[in-house]
């Protein structure tokens, strides 16, 4: 059995990946060994089987005895600690859900229903260095995989709706208290059926500008607004989340060099933990409606086709349908009136699980067949 350290596995994307780690039976096959940046010594989570109590993940000579490590702790981590453990010989898999080694030569971005040739090749090829995606630019490919694998893009367009857990577990938390404070401010009007809807958004519009929402987290109002910006600023004008989606993609699909063009403009919104994308994409060709809903859905085992109709829609295709579950429904799939060629569609995901742990609990699988 292989020698598994798990690091950060208390926080958000890593109370996940344990979740799905205990949900999938993956600790039966592993000897998991547990690390902390702050109790070392203190008992292991409980996962069924005797461990060891937690080690400390700074700790150089405890982490190389490790065949793999998967770490969800962070970027500033990985950047501590990882070339620091490379520099002293060791020669394990590491996984990781931080951004800070995606983009590096020795690196495969892991989403296997995408690219599990990639990802086969590269261990093959000696690669020991495996990171989770952004996460929006792996739910688009979830749902758009089938295109991609047939060669049929020349472009896409997505504008994100980004949920608040993409910015932190804090954020999520304050978006229910911006929620919740509107509520109490205009509380009694609002049980009085006959007042005045005009003087409640008056008021809801003072209190979203004013020093009382709680906005030490987003910077401003989430709830009852938006965010048009996401991540730093980049000198091309986008911002480093949109950036990430045409690099990203095109490393994940094996194309950099001959990238897919892929830009849009990410938003955050009062979502909870699930991403939704409104894609417009131009084809290589004019490829009727019903085949691209059959090319899409025979990609893979979670994405699911949601027919162009209101009901289906409104019931199907939204965060609050599928937070917590894997699915990746994709619908609103259309000829655009620019063209035959331009086709829109609408997807949503969850951004912990196809966006965040479970690429990695999957690797840690692929790394065992
Ligand atoms: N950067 C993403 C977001 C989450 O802010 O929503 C992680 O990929």
């Amino acid at each position: 059995m292989k020698k598994v350290g798990l690091v950060g596995w208390r926080g958000m994307v890593g109370s996940v990946l344990m979740q799905r780690m205990r949900d999938e039976n993956d600790f039966a096959t592993i000897e998991p060994v547990f690390f902390t940046t702050s109790q070392v010594g203190l008992a292991s989570p409980e996962i069924g089987k005797p461990t060891d109590t937690l080690k400390d993940a700074f700790a150089i000579d405890d982490l190389q005895k490790m065949d793999i490590i998967i770490t969800c702790q962070g970027g500033d981590y990985t950047n501590e600690v990882y070339p620091k453990l490379r520099a002293s010989g060791w020669n394990g898999y590491w996984i990781d859900a931080a951004s800070s080694l995606r983009m590096k030569d020795d690196a495969i971005i892991v989403l296997d229903p995408v690219n599990k040739d990639v990802v086969k090749q590269g261990i093959t090829d000696g690669v020991k260095t495996y990171v989770g995606g952004n996460c929006t630019v792996s739910l688009l490919l979830m749902a758009l995989g089938g295109l991609f694998e047939a060669d049929l893009i020349e472009w896409v367009t997505p504008h994100t709706y980004q949920a608040a857990s993409g910015a932190g577990a804090r954020n999520m938390r304050e978006l229910i208290s911006q929620m919740g404070s509107i509520k109490d401010l205009v509380a009694d009007k609002l049980a009085d059926p006959a007042s005045a809807i005009l003087e409640i958004d008056q008021q809801v519009a003072e209190h979203l500008r004013s020093d009382a929402l709680p906005t030490d987290q987003f910077g401003a109002a989430l709830a009852g607004s938006l965010i048009p910006w996401i991540d730093v600023p980049m000198p091309s004008g986008q911002s480093k989340e949109e950036w990430k989606a045409q690099v990203e993609a095109n490393k994940i699909l094996g194309t950099s060099e001959k990238q897919t063009p892929i830009d849009g403009l990410c938003v955050r919104i009062g979502a909870m933990r699930c991403h939704s994308q409104a894609i417009t994409m131009k084809l290589k060709k004019d490829v009727p409606v019903e085949e691209i809903e059959r090319i899409l859905a025979a990609h893979n085992e979670w994405v699911k086709v949601i027919p162009n109709e209101r009901e289906a829609t409104v019931s199907e295709l939204s965060p609050a349908k599928v937070t917590g579950t894997l699915s990746i429904p994709v619908g609103r799939i259309r000829k655009l009136s620019m063209g035959p060629e331009y086709v829109s569609a609408f997807t949503v995901g969850d951004q912990l699980l196809w966006g965040a742990a479970e690429p990695l609990r999957r690797m840690l699988n692929i790394l065992q067949e």
